[in-house]
This record gives C-alpha cells, sequence and structure tokens, in this order.
C-alpha cells in the first residue's frame, strides 16, 4: 500500500501583482471622514514601510457595482484591512450599506474567503448601545467564511481618544504584515516610521470662480439621482420659530422646496443638508492662514505625472474654487482637532516652542492634556491655530492634514410626501452654548436654519444642497397595526411624518389602529412643539393617545419614560396584538432610558424573568417592530 500523500494546508500568501508588489487593500466605511483616515494613514505607512507591497484604499461603496461584482473581487482579495464605523442604532455608514447588506444578508458561501487574511478596525463610541457593532459582525463573519483573521479587531472608541485606540491596533498590525510582507533574506528590523503628513498637489489659477451647483445627474429615464456626493439645491420656502417667546432656546421649522427637482423621500426617511460656515469664521481662518480670500485653486491626489499621492486613488475632495469658498464649504473649522491635525500644524510651526507644544499635546504623554486642554474644553480648530501663530500651513497641507472635510447635517424629516410631496420638512432645535474657554458655539447647521430666508419673504431666499438618506424607520405596511410613538423634543420629528401619512390613509379610506404618542418637552408654554397639530390629530382620530411629560414645569421632572410606566398594561396590550413600537431622539441618556423601561414593562406585564423578556424584546427588534431612530 502506498502511503497517504499529506498535502499540507496551503497557508495563504498575499497576492502578488504583476510586477512583484504585493497588493493590500484596504476598505472603509466612512460617515465624517475618520475611517477614512486611518485607511489612508494605514496605507501610507505600510507602503513606506514594505518595498514589495502596494497598499490601496478603498471606499467600500466605489469597489462594486453589485453583489455579484462584491462576490467576484473579494474571492479574489488575499490580504485587507477593513475599516468600518457603526452608526445610530447599530447601523452602518452609507458607503458601506451596500456592502453590509450584501455580506451580512447574503446566502451560504462555505469557506469561500479561504485566501484571505484581514483585519478589522472599527470606529464607534461606547456611549451607545450597539458599539462597534458593524466592525464586529464583518470581523467574525470574515472568519466564519474562511479568511484568516490576522490581529484582533479593534473596538475604536470616539467617547475617548478613538486615535489612540487605532495607534495601539496599528502596532498590531506591523509585526504580523511584516512577516508577510518582508523579504525571508530581509533580516533589518524595520526603522520606526514618522508618518509624513498628508499633502495634496495645490495648483493656483487665475480663473473666474465656477458657477453653483448644477442640479442633479439626469439619468437614461430621466430620473435625477441625489446622494451625498451629488446633492439637490433645494429653496427655504418656509421657515417658522416652534418655541414661545417665553422660551430661552429656539427651535426651527423649515421647508424646502423639492419640487421639479426629482428628489423623492418616504415618511421616515433622513434629509442630509450642506451648510456653509459662518462669515465670521471663514474670515478667521482666512487671517489664521494670512491667505487672500479670492485665492483660485484647485487640489490635486495625484503628482503632476498621474501617479498618486499617497497610495491613495481617491478623487480630489472639491472642485477648483477661491479660498473663501473653500473654507465655506469644505472645512470643518469648529471641531475639536484631532491630534494628526496637531502634528500637521506642528510640521509648519516656525517657532520651534510652539512646534513642540503642538507635538507633546498630540504625543501619548500629553494625552492627559490633550483630554483636558483640546477636548474637554472644546477647543477649536481656529481657537487651537490662533494659540500657534507661527503655524501657518500651506493650503494643500490645511486641507488634507488639518481641517477635516465639512460634512453634511443629518435630519429625521418630518414631512409625509402624502401631504407634502413637494416639500422636506426639517425640525432644529438650535445649538448656542457656551464652551469652557468661553466661545459661543453656535451649531453650523441649526443657526443657518434659524437666520434662513424663506421664499415667503423674499425672491431672493436661502437654498441648501441636500439630499435625501433612506431609512428603515416605517410605519407598518398594514395601517390597521397599533403603534407606540416615543419622541420627546426634536424626537416627534419623524412622527410628525408618520402621522400625516396616517391622516392621508384615512382620508382616502382606509382603517387606522391605535396610535399612542409618547412626547415630552420642558414646559407646555414654551417648547411644545406642534401643540395645534397634535390636538387636531387627536381630534380626527389620528391620534387615539396623546400622553405628555413635562420635565421643568411641576414639582418634579417628568420624563416619557415615566409615562410609559403608568401606561404599562396600555403598551402591553398593543404588542400583545401585534403593534410596533418607535423610539426616536437623544441616543445616550433618553433611548437608553426608555429600553430599560420597555424591558420592565414587558417582564412586568408579561409576569416574565428578565432573560425571557429580554429575548421578546430582542424579538421586537429582530422582525422590525421596535424601531428606533437615534442620534
Ligand atoms: P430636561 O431637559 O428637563 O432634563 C426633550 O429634550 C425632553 O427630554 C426634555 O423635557 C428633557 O428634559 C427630556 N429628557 C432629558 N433627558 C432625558 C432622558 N434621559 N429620558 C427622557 N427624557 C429626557
Amino acid at each position: 500500500e502506498l502511503p497517504k500523500l499529506v498535502i499540507p494546508k496551503a497557508v495563504p500568501q498575499p497576492e502578488e501583482v504583476d510586477d512583484g508588489t504585493k497588493k493590500v487593500t484596504i476598505f472603509f466605511g466612512t460617515q465624517t471622514g475618520t475611517a477614512e483616515g486611518f485607511a489612508k494613514a494605514l496605507a501610507e505607512e505600510g507602503n513606506a514601510r514594505y518595498e514589495k507591497a502596494k497598499f490601496k484604499v478603498i471606499d467600500l461603496d466605489d469597489y462594486a457595482a453589485d453583489d455579484e461584482e462584491y462576490e467576484e473581487k473579494l474571492k479574489k482579495e488575499t490580504l485587507a484591512f477593513f475599516f468600518l464605523a457603526t452608526y445610530g442604532d447599530g447601523e452602518p455608514t452609507d458607503n458601506a450599506a451596500r456592502f453590509y447588506k450584501w455580506f451580512t444578508e447574503g446566502k451560504e458561501r462555505g469557506d469561500w474567503l479561504k485566501n484571505l487574511q484581514y483585519g478589522v478596525f472599527g470606529l464607534g463610541n461606547r456611549q451607545y448601545e450597539h458599539f462597534n457593532k458593524i466592525a464586529k459582525v464583518v470581523d467574525e463573519l470574515v472568519a466564519e467564511q474562511g479568511g484568516k483573521q490576522l490581529v484582533q479587531v479593534g473596538l475604536g472608541d470616539d467617547d475617548q481618544c478613538i486615535e489612540d485606540d487605532f495607534a495601539a491596533w496599528r502596532e498590531l498590525v506591523w509585526p504580523e504584515l511584516d512577516q508577510l510582507l518582508r523579504d525571508d533574506d530581509d533580516a533589518t528590523v524595520a526603522t520606526p516610521y514618522t508618518a509624513a503628513v498628508l499633502e495634496y498637489r495645490v495648483v493656483f489659477h487665475d480663473k473666474p470662480e465656477a458657477s453653483v451647483l448644477e442640479n442633479g445627474s439626469i439619468h437614461a429615464n430621466g430620473h435625477a439621482v441625489y446622494d451625498a456626493q451629488h446633492p439637490c439645491r433645494a429653496n427655504v420656502a418656509v421657515k417658522r420659530e416652534l418655541h414661545t417667546p417665553a422660551s430661552d432656546r429656539s427651535c426651527t421649522h423649515l421647508e424646502f422646496d423639492i419640487s421639479g427637482t426629482g428628489l423623492l423621500y418616504e415618511t421616515g426617511d433622513h434629509v442630509g443638508v450642506y451648510c456653509e460656515n459662518l462669515i465670521e469664521v471663514v474670515e478667521e481662518a482666512e487671517q489664521l492662514l494670512n491667505m487672500p480670500p479670492d485665492t483660485y485653486f484647485s487640489i490635486h491626489t495625484e503628482k503632476e505625472d498621474g501617479t498618486p499621492l499617497s497610495g491613495s486613488s481617491l478623487p480630489p475632495p472639491f472642485p477648483p474654487c477661491t479660498l473663501r469658498t473653500a473654507l465655506s464649504r469644505y472645512a470643518d473649522l469648529l471641531s475639536a482637532p484631532k491630534k494628526s491635525s496637531l502634528i500637521a500644524l506642528a510640521t509648519y510651526a516656525s517657532d520651534q516652542s510652539e512646534a513642540d507644544r503642538l507635538r507633546y499635546l498630540a504625543s501619548p504623554s500629553g494625552k492627559e492634556e490633550y483630554a483636558q486642554w483640546v477636548v474637554a474644553n472644546q477647543r477649536s480648530l481656529l481657537e487651537v491655530m490662533a494659540e500657534f501663530p507661527s503655524a501657518k500651513p500651506p493650503l494643500g497641507v490645511f486641507f488634507a492634514a488639518v481641517a477635516p472635510r465639512l460634512q453634511p447635517r443629518f435630519y429625521s424629516i418630518s414631512s409625509s410626501p402624502k401631504i407634502a410631496s413637494s416639500r422636506i420638512h426639517v425640525t432644529c432645535a438650535l445649538v448656542y452654548e457656551k464652551t469652557p474657554t468661553g466661545r459661543i458655539h453656535k451649531g453650523l447647521c441649526s443657526t443657518w436654519m434659524k437666520n434662513a430666508v424663506p421664499l415667503e419673504e423674499s425672491p431672493d431666499c436661502s437654498w441648501a444642497p441636500i439630499f435625501v438618506r433612506n431609512s428603515n424607520f416605517k410605519l407598518p405596511a398594514d395601517p390597521k397595526v397599533p403603534i407606540i410613538m416615543i419622541g420627546p423634543g426634536t424626537g416627534l420629528a419623524p412622527f410628525r411624518g408618520f402621522l400625516q401619512e396616517r391622516l392621508a390613509l384615512k382620508e382616502s379610506g382606509a382603517e387606522l389602529g391605535p396610535a399612542i404618542l409618547f412626547f415630552g418637552c420642558r414646559n407646555s408654554k414654551m417648547d411644545y412643539i406642534y401643540e395645534d397639530e397634535l390636538n387636531n390629530f387627536v381630534k380626527d382620530g389620528i391620534i387615539s393617545e396623546l400622553v405628555l411629560a413635562f420635565s421643568r414645569q411641576g414639582p418634579t421632572k417628568e420624563y416619557v419614560q415615566h409615562k410609559m410606566t403608568e401606561k404599562a398594561s396600555d403598551i402591553w396590550n398593543m404588542l400583545s396584538e401585534g403593534g410596533n413600537i418607535y423610539v426616536c431622539g437623544d441616543a445616550k441618556g433618553m433611548a437608553k432610558d426608555v429600553h430599560r423601561t420597555l424591558h420592565t414593562i414587558v417582564q412586568e406585564q408579561g409576569s416574565l424573568d428578565s432573560t425571557k423578556a429580554e429575548s421578546m424584546v430582542k424579538n421586537l427588534q429582530m422582525t422590525g417592530r421596535y424601531l428606533r431612530d437615534v442620534w
């Protein structure tokens, strides 16, 4: 008998591309740019560290056009990293949503990823319930499907210092990559690497400013498609203050006119709004950069010969424009600067003591001081730059490494297209607060909305680039299904849309099931928003019960969850009849407390033990009957 052949289990090896270099793919799912920044930093350092490797950064959305292509291309990857952020109620970022849905809901595929070695770094916040859910799920699933985990999943926590978490995780990555990407005969120890400061190539022009945003990329079917990259220019048609004069705060009701744009939405969706920095903020930035506002320039992510800068093939983040426009539209000037921004500033500080101090703040030994002086004090990028006047980075560095890209703000749409098909309504509380350094922090978009000029006041009205983000926060398909809505403060927004939709349904002859709405605010005479409308909804039978909690009116604080406890048996009955429960508003406080209250109600009313109650609540979530729109 012949001896059995022992076939050694193949150890996957990184794929070599034509020129003999090994390919490393770095995927990112980013919402605010942090994951993208980390992905680029890893690529940059990897490319500097390994002569025989090519690190490439890829937006998960750009990677594949459809599910099939995801499968086809991923199957061929041999070495990949995933940077994945988790948002809201444990959701992926927009640009990772398609990938995530396909990857998690897909069919059984066996160990089709057996050639892949991989690492996952998650971006999340421990204050939220589903801390780093997306990263954990992807990490597990890749392993389950045959992938070989190179490092343990990194759990970045934005509540602390996520840059430190990334730095620590990266230190676990290098020894693994050293084994894979260094030549066998290369005995030298990797030299410590100091990250190069990212920089765009800048070309100055003397052309005039390009004209305003054009509407839509029109598809063959005649529909315009709008997304974060292709927003729709929408006029402000209506603006109203929702608080009474007795309130010392402000909440704006705004209506965007979307007639004739082709922009569509559904009840419960979100609208993304791009706002510009206030002119006073932009002027301060111009002074700090010491450059005239009409400087006209373009930025490029490739070298003059066309090869990509820093291993990234991403397109330039904004079109040619003046410095004034770039600072207004594309630079986040008011957030606390990241450590990497401080290092970039340090590189251009002509005063040595300023450079030293900036580097110290970004270093491990300056950790506490960074946490206090920058983060706890909410020092904005501009405030920090003002303290280090010798640090004048060139534009290519400023826009690549110092100022993050200005992000759109998302709002739960407070209307229904069934009632307002040509309008998108937004309900936005004003952010206006004094920071510990005495700076008045004016929320970017909420201030813009408060000051917006509506079309009903002037033909020269305010407008903004907007786009719609679809959500799962939807009414039950059958209007007879009972619904429980919990939305204090501006958490009321999507429920106003729900109620409009129910009104339209009723008018068209549908029979409505019971609906209970829990709303809370400070004082019925100050911030009880949409009071008349809610009363009308009750009168018209759109809401069967409106339950109010005023937190600063009576002798004790009354919150929505206290009222839920009072109504425990009603809630239980509605759920027992197959009802849905919806929660919208603040995630860190309210939604957590409401969740606990729901658990208690289920446990007590159903006479269940805690474990059974928990699995029942879980089941409501899994089956889409307990939905949350939280931030
Ligand atoms: P407060 O500001 O008086 O504490 C809308 O913001 C309403 O939500 C306000 O009445 C606010 O009360 C209340 N609120 C604050 N924290 C909450 C929590 N953890 N749960 C429920 N409601 C809360």
